[in-house]
C-alpha cells in the first residue's frame, strides 16, 4: 500500500443488541462521522452514541483498538495511527428492552381459495428490532415464491403479502420464513409452521388455517454458541431463605456477566462469572435471568433461572357441614392457607387411607402465596359412620417425596333424619280407659341417638333416649272429655321434628237391656236404656237378628213390644248405644236372648207298640219341647234289667236281656211349670223261636 492512499473502503458497521422484551424500538445508534475518510497512518476518533436510556453498554468491535464501555451511552473508537486496512470497526450497543429475534411468525390466508385464482396470503412477523436486517420469504414447498425486499413496516410488525395462484395439486405446504442477517455469521432464522392444503369439495380447495403462531425459542437458536452455565440449574428456596446461584461461561470473549432481577441485580464487567446472592429471598417475582455479553456472535446469551420460591402450607383445614346426611351430596371443603406456588400444590381428600379426590393447579402460574378452598362432593352412606376424613396438602417441588401437611381428622357421623314422625292414636278415646299411642320414625340413623318425647297437653308423658326400633308405644288415660293434644317430638343432635294429634275424650256408659220371661201368646217388652244423666246425645237401638226394631235418641230408652212366640225363644236381641263424635262414632252394646215360656209338647208320637224277643234289648225314647226344659218321669214294671237315663233333653229307658216280666205299659211324663204331656209305649216280650235245620216235625 502506497503512502497517502485513502481508506475509502472503510465501513463503519452498526449493531444493536437487546436483552429482553417484545417491545421493540428502533436501533438508535449514531456515529458522528459516518463514512469517515482517513489517511493511512493518521489518527482517527469516531464517537458512537445513543439517546436511549436503557443501555447496558457501548463499544467498538475492531481488529484495532476494540472498545467496551459498560453502562455507557457513548464509546469512542480511537486510533492514534491507523495502519490496518481491514480494521472493520463496528459500533455495538446493548439495550435492555428489545429483542432482535423475530419472535412470532403468522401466516394468514383466506379460508377458501379458488383453484387457479390468485389469492393474497400474508406473513406477519412480530417482535423484530433490527428491521433493516430482516428478510422475509415465502415458500411453496421448497420454491421461494415471494420476498420482502421492500416491505414497509413500523418497527414491530412486518406484514408481507404474497399473491399466490392456488394450484390444482393439493398437499403443498406454504411456509414463511423470517431471517435476520447480520453478516457472514449464521443468520437468525425463524420459520412459520407450514400450511398444507386439502380437498374439501369439487373445484374448491381449503387451506388449513390453524393460524397458530410459531414462536421461536431464542435459546434453541442460540444455544450452540451460547455457553451459559447456571449452578445449581434449578433452585427451590423457601420464602425468606438465603439463595446463592452462580452463572458462568467458558467462552473467552466475555464483555460482562450479570444477573437481571428485581432483587439484587448483578453486573460483572469483564467477568466470566456472576453470583446471584440473596441473604433472605422475600420477593415472590424475583425472576432472575443470567445474561452474558460477548464480543462475538451470539453477542448476548440470556438464561432464565429455574427458581421456585415456596411457602409451606402451614394451615390445612377440613370444613364439613354440621350435618352430613346419608344419601345427600354435601361438600367437604379442604382449605389450604398461604401456600406458594400453587402449580405444585395438590389438595387431596382421604377417607382413612383411601384417596377420595385430588385437585391440582398445574396450569396456574401465580407465584404469590394464595389461599385455596377445594370442595369435594361426598355422599355419605351408613357404612361411613365413624370413618375419618383428612385433607392433605402436598407441594411437589421436585423429584422425591412432596412436602405434606394434613388437616386434623374429621370423624364422619352421618345422619338420616328425613322422615316425619308417624304418630298414631285414636281421635276419640274413652275417658278413664287406657289407650295406646305410637310414634314411629322410619329410616332414622343412628337410631341410638334418636330421642323421643311424648307429651299430652304439653306435659311430658314419656322420654326415651334410645329408640331401638325407632318407635315408641305407650298407654295413656284421659281423665276428662276435654280435647287433648298429643305431641311426639323426635330429635337427633340439634335437629328435631314433631307431630301432633288432637284427641277427644268421651264418656259412654254401658246400655242396660231389660227383658223378662213371657208366656207364649202373651205380649212382652224389651227395653234398651242408658244412664239417663249422661250423655244426652247418644242413640239407643234395639236389633233383632241384626235388624233395627226400634231406635230412640236423647236418653230415651228404646222399647220393643213383641208377641211371644215359641220361635222367638232363644233368639238374640241386641241393645246398642251409639255416640256420634266429630269424625267417628263409638258404640257399646248388650246382648240377651228372648225367654218365651211354654208347656211341653212331644217330639215323637204319643202312642207306640214295640216288640222285643226274649233276651234281646230295646231302647225307648221320650223327648219333648218346652220352656223351661221339661223334666221326665217314667212309669213301668220295675226290673233290674231296665235302666233310665235322661240326657240332652231326651229321656231313655234301656231294657237289656228282656224277659216276659218286662212286658207291659211304659209311660213317659214330660212336664214343666206350664203343663205336661204323656207318652204311652206298650212293650211285648216274645218267646224265643228256635229253628233247626233239616226235618220238620
Ligand atoms: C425501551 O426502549 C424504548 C426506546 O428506546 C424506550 O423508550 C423505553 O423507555 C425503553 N423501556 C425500558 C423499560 O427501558
Ligand atoms: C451502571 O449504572 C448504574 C446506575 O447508574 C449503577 O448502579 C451501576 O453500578 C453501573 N454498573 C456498572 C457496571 O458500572
Ligand atoms: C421491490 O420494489 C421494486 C421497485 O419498487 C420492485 O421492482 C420489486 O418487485 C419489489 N419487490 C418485491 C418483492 O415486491
Ligand atoms: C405497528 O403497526 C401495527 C399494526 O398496524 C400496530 O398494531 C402497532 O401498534 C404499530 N406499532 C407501532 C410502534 O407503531
Ligand atoms: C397486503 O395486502 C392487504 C390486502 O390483502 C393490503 O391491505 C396491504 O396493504 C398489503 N400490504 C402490503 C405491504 O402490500
Ligand atoms: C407439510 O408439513 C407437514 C408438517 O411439517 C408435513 O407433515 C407434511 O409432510 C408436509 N407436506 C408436504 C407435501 O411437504
Ligand atoms: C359444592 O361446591 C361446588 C363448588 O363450589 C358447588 O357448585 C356445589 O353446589 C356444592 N355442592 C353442594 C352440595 O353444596
Ligand atoms: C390462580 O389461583 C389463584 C388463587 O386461587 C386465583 O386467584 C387465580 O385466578 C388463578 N389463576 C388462574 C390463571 O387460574
Ligand atoms: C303410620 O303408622 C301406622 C301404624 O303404626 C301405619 O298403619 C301407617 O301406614 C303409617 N303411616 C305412614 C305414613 O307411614
Ligand atoms: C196360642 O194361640 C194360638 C192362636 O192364636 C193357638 O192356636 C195356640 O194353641 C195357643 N197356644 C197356647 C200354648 O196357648
Ligand atoms: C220405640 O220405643 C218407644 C219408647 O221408648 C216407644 O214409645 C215406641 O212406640 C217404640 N217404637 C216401636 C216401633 O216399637
Ligand atoms: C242299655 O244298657 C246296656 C247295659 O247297661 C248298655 O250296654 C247299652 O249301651 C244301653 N243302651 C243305651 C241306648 O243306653
Amino acid at each position: 500500500m502506497e503512502f497517502g492512499s485513502l481508506m475509502r473502503d472503510m465501513f463503519l458497521g452498526l449493531l444493536c443488541f437487546a436483552v429482553t422484551g417484545a417491545a421493540s424500538a428502533v436501533c438508535d445508534v449514531n456515529i458522528d462521522h459516518s463514512g469517515v475518510v482517513v489517511r493511512f497512518g493518521d489518527p482517527v476518533t469516531v464517537n458512537c452514541s445513543t439517546t436511549r436510556e436503557d443501555v447496558l453498554g457501548a463499544g467498538w468491535e475492531s481488529s484495532v483498538s476494540p472498545v467496551n464501555e459498560p453502562n455507557s451511552t457513548t464509546a469512542f473508537w480511537n486510533a492514534s495511527s491507523l495502519t490496518v486496512r481491514d480494521a472493520k470497526p463496528k459500533c455495538l450497543m446493548n439495550f435492555n428492552n428489545e429483542t432482535e429475534l423475530p419472535e412470532c411468525i403468522f401466516l394468514f390466508a383466506p379460508e377458501f381459495m379458488k383453484i387457479d385464482n390468485g389469492s393474497n396470503i400474508k406473513c406477519l412477523v412480530l417482535g423484530v428490532a433490527s428491521a433493516q436486517y430482516l428478510a422475509v420469504q415465502f415458500y411453496k414447498g421448497d420454491d421461494q415464491i415471494a420476498g420482502s425486499d421492500n416491505v414497509t413496516h413500523n418497527g414491530t410488525q412486518f406484514p408481507v403479502n404474497a399473491t399466490i395462484t392456488f394450484p390444482k395439486n393439493h398437499g403443498v405446504n406454504y411456509t414463511c420464513t423470517a431471517e435476520l442477517d447480520f453478516g457472514p455469521e449464521a443468520p437468525i432464522q425463524n420459520t412459520s409452521p407450514p400450511y398444507a392444503t386439502s380437498t374439501i369439495g369439487p373445484g374448491e380447495e381449503k387451506l388449513n388455517m390453524s393460524s397458530l403462531p410459531y414462536t421461536m425459542s431464542p435459546k434453541a437458536a442460540a444455544s450452540p454458541l451460547c455457553d451459559v452455565n447456571i449452578d445449581p440449574s434449578r433452585v427451590v428456596v423457601r420464602f425468606g431463605d438465603p439463595v446463592t446461584v452462580t452463572c458462568s461461561t467458558t467462552r473467552e470473549d466475555v464483555l460482562a456477566t450479570g444477573w437481571e432481577s428485581s432483587v439484587s441485580p448483578v453486573n460483572e464487567p469483564n467477568s466470566k462469572i456472576a453470583v446471584w446472592n440473596v441473604s433472605s429471598l422475600t420477593v415472590w417475582d424475583a425472576e432472575p435471568e443470567c445474561f452474558i455479553n460477548y464480543m462475538n456472535e451470539p453477542r448476548q446469551c440470556v438464561e432464565k433461572l429455574d427458581l421456585v420460591i415456596y411457602k409451606y402450607p402451614e394451615s390445612v383445614s377440613l370444613i364439613a357441614p354440621e350435618f352430613m346426611k346419608i344419601g345427600v351430596e354435601s361438600n367437604i371443603t379442604c382449605q389450604v392457607l398461604d401456600v406458594a406456588p400453587i402449580r405444585y400444590l395438590s389438595v387431596k381428600l382421604y377417607k382413612g387411607d383411601e384417596q377420595l379426590g385430588n385437585r391440582s393447579f398445574t396450569h396456574n402460574s401465580t407465584r404469590f402465596p394464595v389461599n385455596e378452598s377445594v370442595p369435594f362432593p361426598v355422599t355419605p352412606t351408613r357404612a361411613d359412620n365413624g370413618a375419618e376424613y383428612t385433607c392433605v396438602a402436598e407441594l411437589q417441588l421436585g423429584p422425591g417425596e412432596p412436602i405434606k401437611n394434613a388437616s386434623l381428622p374429621f370423624r364422619m357421623l352421618p345422619i338420616d333424619f328425613e322422615e316425619q314422625p308417624n304418630l298414631t292414636v285414636s281421635e276419640n278415646v274413652e275417658v278413664n280407659k287406657s289407650s295406646t299411642v305410637r310414634c314411629e320414625l322410619k329410616n332414622a340413623f343412628p337410631p341410638e341417638e334418636v330421642q323421643v318425647e311424648l307429651l299430652i297437653n304439653n306435659e311430658i308423658h314419656t322420654i326415651r333416649s334410645n329408640m331401638d326400633n325407632v318407635y315408641v308405644e305407650e298407654r295413656f288415660t284421659l281423665d276428662s272429655v276435654e280435647p287433648a293434644v298429643i305431641t311426639c317430638n323426635v330429635s337427633l343432635r340439634s335437629l328435631s321434628k314433631s307431630a301432633s294429634r288432637n284427641v277427644q275424650g268421651y264418656v259412654l256408659p254401658e246400655p242396660t237391656l231389660h227383658t223378662e220371661a213371657v208366656l207364649v201368646n202373651q205380649t212382652g217388652i224389651v227395653t234398651c236404656s242408658v244412664d239417663g244423666s249422661f250423655p244426652a246425645t247418644a242413640t239407643q237401638r234395639l236389633l233383632l237378628n241384626g235388624f233395627i226394631v226400634n231406635e230412640t235418641h236423647n236418653s230415651t230408652p228404646a222399647q220393643y213390644e213383641f208377641k211371644a212366640e215359641k220361635e222367638l225363644n232363644g233368639k238374640m236381641i241386641t241393645c246398642e248405644t251409639e255416640l256420634n263424635l266429630a269424625a267417628t262414632s263409638v258404640k257399646k252394646n248388650q246382648i240377651t236372648t228372648f225367654n218365651v215360656l211354654y208347656k211341653p209338647s212331644l217330639l215323637s208320637a204319643d202312642e207306640e207298640n214295640v216288640e222285643v224277643r226274649e233276651g234281646g234289648s230295646i231302647v225307648l225314647n221320650c223327648s219333648a219341647d218346652g220352656n223351661p226344659a221339661p223334666t221326665y218321669e217314667w212309669k213301668y214294671p220295675k226290673a233290674d234289667n231296665v235302666q233310665e237315663i235322661t240326657k240332652d233333653g231326651v229321656s231313655t229307658v234301656n231294657i237289656t236281656r228282656a224277659s216276659s216280666s218286662n212286658s207291659g205299659f211304659y209311660t213317659c211324663h214330660a212336664k214343666n211349670r206350664y203343663g205336661d204331656k204323656m207318652m204311652n209305649i206298650t212293650v211285648a216280650v216274645k218267646d224265643q223261636v228256635i229253628i233247626t235245620g233239616g226235618n220238620c216235625f
